[in-house]
């Protein structure tokens, strides 16, 4: 299924992150690299209900190809309806969904995660996705499983692949641990070994040589960066000129730095129209950009201020002069 996405031989995905991985930051990471885009999640039962704010979640560009629109839900039928129209409005090249969201507001009405702990819901969602979307691919994304006791991503992936699903992407924590502790990526090689469709690493891949090391150690076909993305998009390119060379490049100067964020902070800003909003939008952002930056600290302090590019401008020329 990958190669019919992409000619990369093993294909670097940004993770969906909710608030994050917008059509803007993902355009970014299109630039550094990254070969497939999956949307933020959205509510299928925001499409079911012609939600206006949840179609603005699937606004894409075409450069951001190949792009799959993940969903979230618990009724098998809705779920289907909402993925037939996606493919019908926006015509994405493959519909995910998601069955690791452990945040309580998704999990309480049976969506995300808590179909991890329920064989027969999580079977009866993909069959009705797959079947709704036929020719197009379906996706799952998923975790190791509920809890320590209960790890069951090999059975639960075996069942995916059976119901039709065409790849599926394993965050290597439990619903339980949220995102502390570490991914346990004996589990996604498990899961890599159990199944013949393509089986996506994903959990603390920090930097190229993790990436290295994860595609050497397990059978992954594919990896997908969340976190380590969020700063530093610069790791996709990263990635990839390690794989050419042997040699990861060097990091990006504190310039370099600040043309990226001046540039993702004014394509914000136009998006969203109010700058103060929009700005205030970005601040979580300019922190994660600020590490690795000379200085970080004193930068953080004035980001969680920061509410107009005028303001930004100011910063970047004091940290530039005292570089
Ligand atoms: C802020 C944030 C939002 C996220 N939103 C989603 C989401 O909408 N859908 C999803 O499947 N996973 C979501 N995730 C989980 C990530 O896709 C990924 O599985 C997780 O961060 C582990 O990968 P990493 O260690 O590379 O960050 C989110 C994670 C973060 C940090």
């Amino acid at each position: 299924m990958l190669s019919r996405l992409t000619p990369s031989a093993f294909p670097l995905f940004l993770a969906p992150m909710a608030g994050v991985s917008d059509t803007v930051f993902r355009q970014i990471c299109k630039r550094f690299g990254a070969d497939v885009m999956v949307t933020e999640f959205v509510s299928a039962e925001g499409i079911f209900h012609r939600n206006r704010r949840t179609s603005a979640y699937l606004e894409f560009a075409p450069m951001e190809r190949p792009l799959g629109v993940q969903l979230f839900g618990a009724d098998p039928e809705h779920l289907a309806l909402a993925a037939r129209q996606v493919v019908d409005w926006v015509g994405p090249d493959f519909i995910d969904l998601n069955f690791g969201c452990p945040v309580n507001k998704v999990v309480c009405k049976n969506g995300g995660s808590a179909l991890l702990r329920d064989a027969p819901l999580l079977v009866a969602v993909a069959a009705a996705v797959v079947h709704a979307c036929a020719p197009l691919p379906v996706t799952a994304k998923i975790r190791t499983g509920w809890d320590a006791s209960s790890i069951n991503a090999v059975d639960n992936a075996r069942r995916l692949e059976d119901a039709g699903i065409a790849a599926i992407a394993v965050h290597g924590r439990t619903k339980s641990q949220g995102y502390s502790g570490e991914a346990d990526w004996d589990v996604i090689a498990a899961v890599a070994g159990a199944v013949t469709i393509p089986v996506i690493g994903n959990g603390d891949l920090r930097c190229a040589e993790d990436v290295v090391k994860r595609r050497n150690e397990t059978g992954i076909a594919a990896a997908m960066i969340g976190r380590a993305a969020m700063g530093h998009p610069w790791i996709f390119s990263e990635i990839k000129t390690y794989w050419r060379t042997g040699v990861v490049p060097p990091p990006p100067t504190d310039a370099v730095r600040w043309e990226l964020i001046r540039e993702h902070c004014a394509a914000v800003v136009a998006r969203r129209g109010n700058e103060a909003t929009a700005m205030a939008s970005m601040r979580a952002r300019l922190m994660a950009y600020s590490r690795g930056m000379n200085g970080s600290r004193h930068l953080r302090e004035q980001f969680s201020s920061v509410d107009s590019l005028a303001g930004l401008e100011e910063i970047a020329a004091r940290h530039l002069a005292a570089d």
